[in-house]
């Protein structure tokens, strides 16, 4: 059955989402077929994002943490539609129509008209901002390509945006290399706030910056979320910094949400045993604390995603897998009868 939204509460709702990329063809031989038998020919696909849902209420912030290649960008991406989705839904709360929109199935002008409410921060503010134009010229072009004022409406916008983020107006004339990482993110979050957007999809937005001023642009994001009543999908593989600005997160591998909780229960009670590795892998400020913690260390490397385990695709790291992981997938379930959600065959609180 087709997902539908909590009225006008919930801005977005991913339901099964996934996100295939084929891995070139190759020929094999097939005896079992309803053709006659002979040479094939087979796509692998890897399974970047594997059937992942979510959703995130107006104004908060949804946290998503895992490992580098376990498909975070990839959903951000594929709600953006940088990609085209394999399947899934991808439903949006349309205000001006007063219902849900799909996402992942709308095209042409009406898919433009929807994208606007979305922009995405990236990760690399080096990469993410062309060299060849002033600061002033790209925050204005979203407004440009939508065409939301004249000439001298989009150039005050600009000035005020760059104020807004903290920078000073006269900065609008000056190009990228002048910035530093940290400045250059504040440019690329008054360019992706120039056309109002509702929903901010921030991908590792401080990973890049120096430490001392990573806070600073955390600080500036939670502002700007309370100021234009904001929503965020924020990436990061780093759980500590997801624990400032998260409401509620979701914890992936291998293209799977494995556990999803409100954050205080989320850091307080993991029930995955993913999840309980990746938080025990955080120092605590507290020496005392910090000296009698007990560090999970993963065994083995990720798998490769185009040929995953079969069961549960965690169990060849896992330390508490069984016959069973092995045999029978996991299903992603509310564990306590509420929002905690895990899949995991022996999800439990465990002492840290
Ligand atoms: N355009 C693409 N074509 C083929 N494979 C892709 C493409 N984009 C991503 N992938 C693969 O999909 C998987 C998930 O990648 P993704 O970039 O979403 O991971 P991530 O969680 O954002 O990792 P990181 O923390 O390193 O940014 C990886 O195995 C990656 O190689
Ligand atoms: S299902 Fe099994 S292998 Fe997977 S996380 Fe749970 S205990 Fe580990
Ligand atoms: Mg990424």
């Amino acid at each position: 059955m087709a997902a539908t939204l909590v009225e006008n509460r919930t801005l977005l709702k991913v339901d099964e989402l996934k996100m295939y990329f084929p891995q070139g063809a190759r020929l094999a031989w097939s005896a079992a077929s309803t053709d006659k038998p002979g040479l094939r020919r087979v796509v692998k696909y890897l399974r970047a994002v594997d059937g992942v849902s979510f959703s995130i209420e107006r104004g908060q912030t949804l946290g998503l943490v895992g490992e580098s290649g376990s498909g975070k960008t990839t959903i951000g991406r594929a709600i953006v539609r940088l990609y085209e989705p394999t399947a899934g839904q991808i439903l949006f709360w349309d205000k001006d129509q007063d219902k849900e929109l799909d996402l992942a199935s709308l095209d042409g002008e009406k898919l433009r008209q929807v994208r606007r409410r979305v922009q995405m921060v990236f990760q690399d503010p080096y990469a993410s901002l062309n060299p060849r134009f002033t600061i002033g010229s790209l925050i204005a072009e979203p407004m440009q390509i939508y065409n939301t004022g004249s000439k001298q409406e989009i150039h005050d916008r600009v000035l005020e945006l760059l104020k807004v983020v903290g920078l000073r107006p006269e900065y609008a004339d000056r190009y990228p290399h002048e910035f530093s990482g940290g400045q250059r993110q504040r440019i690329a979050v008054a360019r992706a706030l120039s056309i109002n957007p509702e929903l901010v999809i921030a991908d590792e937005p401080v990973s890049a910056l120096d430490v001392s001023v990573r806070a600073q642009v955390l600080n500036l994001l939670q502002r700007l979320q309370k100021q234009f009543a904001l929503t965020y999908l924020f990436v990061s593989h780093d759980l500590s910094v997801v624990r400032h600005v998260a409401d509620r997160i979701a914890v992936m591998y291998m293209g799977k949400i494995v556990e999803m909780a409100d954050r205080d229960e989320l850091y307080s009670a993991p029930l995955h045993p993913y999840t309980q590795a990746l938080l025990s892998a955080i120092p605590i400020p507290d020496p005392q604390v910090e000296k009698k913690r007990q560090r999970i260390i993963l065994p083995g490397d990720l798998p490769s995603p185009i040929n995953l385990p079969t069961g549960c695709r965690f169990r060849t790291r896992c330390p508490l897998a069984q016959q069973i992981c092995s045999e029978v997938e996991p299903s992603f379930e509310a564990k306590d009868g509420g929002s905690h959600f895990a899949a995991c065959h022996f999800a439990q609180k465990r002492a840290s």
